[in-house]
């Protein structure tokens, strides 16, 4: 089964109708409360131009940051229409309702062509609860719903699930479209080897996607202070660390069952602090001193982890290797990151799970030199655990 996109939508179907279309506008904001960040709504750009090639009268949604269900001004969308009308070289009509009479009559002034962003979902209570009446207002702002929030598709709520029960044709964005084809593509039909990288903090947290993906991969590469975890559960000294106590035991029997598909560092960087990088040396993975923790994998493990990379022909990663927004600690994560850029101009698929490893990879510039650098971070990862994601599962299927 397929999920339907706007490219199914015949032309009738669009021409002068109102797209109620759902983004993910959740971008991060600077000190002055502007938009540090305008990737998510670069990615938003294509469906919303195509469907303003179709003639549609085009009616933006998004969440952005966590409102708790009333209004906010700090994270009002007004904020993105500027930079979105910039994107697009056309004006973009601020509403400022989520939904509600007003909304509606803005809706129905738009012309063919024309643009027009509502305020914040998350301003009403019932977006997060996926309220039926909030999900029934949301409809009555469009004659078709097109969900392009990928981002926001792990989120069962009002205007990315409760909206679709309402209102027909409800098919899938570009971005979506894109998001998923690449990510489902790895999963199903990946060209081999095909191999994962795995960073971050916590095990906790990855666990569902270890578990996952063990099946399907040739390899996962462990990198991160979960290592640390792992690195416990053999036994290993591993000092001021972060480790898991609780997980260890988990880490052990997961060592154990994927054997050889599962690597950890040899070599960890090793400091006495984060704020004293000065201080930073590598040290093998058995030898990490007790007043110490392990702050990034060590140059050995980086330069295996580059080799594996260049071997694999299709390759997915989420979670930095160590803490990236503090060099010297960026080494292992910025190594990884060249590593899938070479691979990918010698014919790799090479996907970025959202989330730290995508900033990572924008920070080092190299975010045009992989195959799909995804837009959810929360999203990818629980598409990678094999979960069905809520808002996919409402759109029209073919
Ligand atoms: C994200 O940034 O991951 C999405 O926009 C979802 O946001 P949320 O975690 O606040 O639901």
């Amino acid at each position: 089964m397929h999920t339907r996109t706007i490219k199914d939508l015949s032309a009738a179907e669009l021409r002068g109708k109102r797209a109620l279309v759902r983004v993910d506008f959740n971008v991060p904001l600077d000190d002055q409360g502007a938009v540090a960040d305008d990737t998510r709504v670069r990615a938003a750009v294509p469906t919303i131009q195509a469907l303003r090639k179709g003639g549609a009268r085009v009616v933006l949604c998004s969440h952005l940051g966590r409102p708790k269900g009333k209004p906010d001004p700090k994270y009002t969308l007004a904020l993105v229409a500027p930079v979105l009308s910039a994107l697009l070289g056309a004006p973009v009509r601020f509403v400022p309702h989520v939904v509600g009479a007003e909304a509606v009559a803005a809706t129905k002034a738009l012309q063919e062509g024309e643009v027009c962003l509502l305020e914040n979902t998350r301003f009403e209570a019932g977006e997060e609860k996926n309220d039926a009446e909030l999900s029934k207002a949301f409809a009555a702002l469009g004659d078709v719903y097109v969900n392009d929030a990928f981002g926001a598709a792990h989120r069962a709520h009002a205007s990315t699930e409760g909206v679709a029960k309402h209102l027909r044709p409800a098919v899938a964005g570009l971005l979506m479209e894109k998001e998923l084809d690449y990510l489902g593509s790895a999963l199903e039909k990946p060209k081999r080897p095909f191999i994962a990288i795995l960073g971050g903090s916590k095990i906790s947290g990855k666990i569902d996607v270890i578990e996952a993906l063990l099946p399907k991969v040739d390899g996962i590469l462990i990198g991160g202070a979960m290592a640390c975890t792992f690195y416990k559960a053999q036994g290993f000294e591993t000092g001021k660390s972060l480790v898991e106590p609780d997980r260890v035991e988990m880490a052990s029997d997961l060592m154990t069952r994927a054997a050889f598909r599962l690597t950890l560092p040899h070599d960890a960087v090793v400091a006495p602090a984060i704020a004293e990088g000065g201080k930073a040396h590598a040290v093998k993975r058995d030898a990490i001193p007790t007043d110490e923790a392990m702050l990034d994998i060590g140059p050995e493990s980086a330069a295996s982890y580059a080799r594996a990379i260049a071997s694999a022909k299709t390759i997915i990663w989420n979670g930095p290797m160590g803490v990236f927004e503090t060099k010297p600690f960026d080494a292992g994560t910025l190594a990884v990151a060249r590593a899938m850029a070479d691979a990918t101009s010698k014919g790799a698929t090479t996907i970025i799970g959202g989330g730290d490893s995508a900033a990572a990879v924008e920070e080092a510039g190299l975010a045009s030199r992989m195959s799909h650098v995804s837009t959810g971070g929360g999203a990818s990862l629980e598409f990678l655990e094999g979960k069905v994601l809520p808002g996919v599962a409402a759109l029209d299927q073919r």
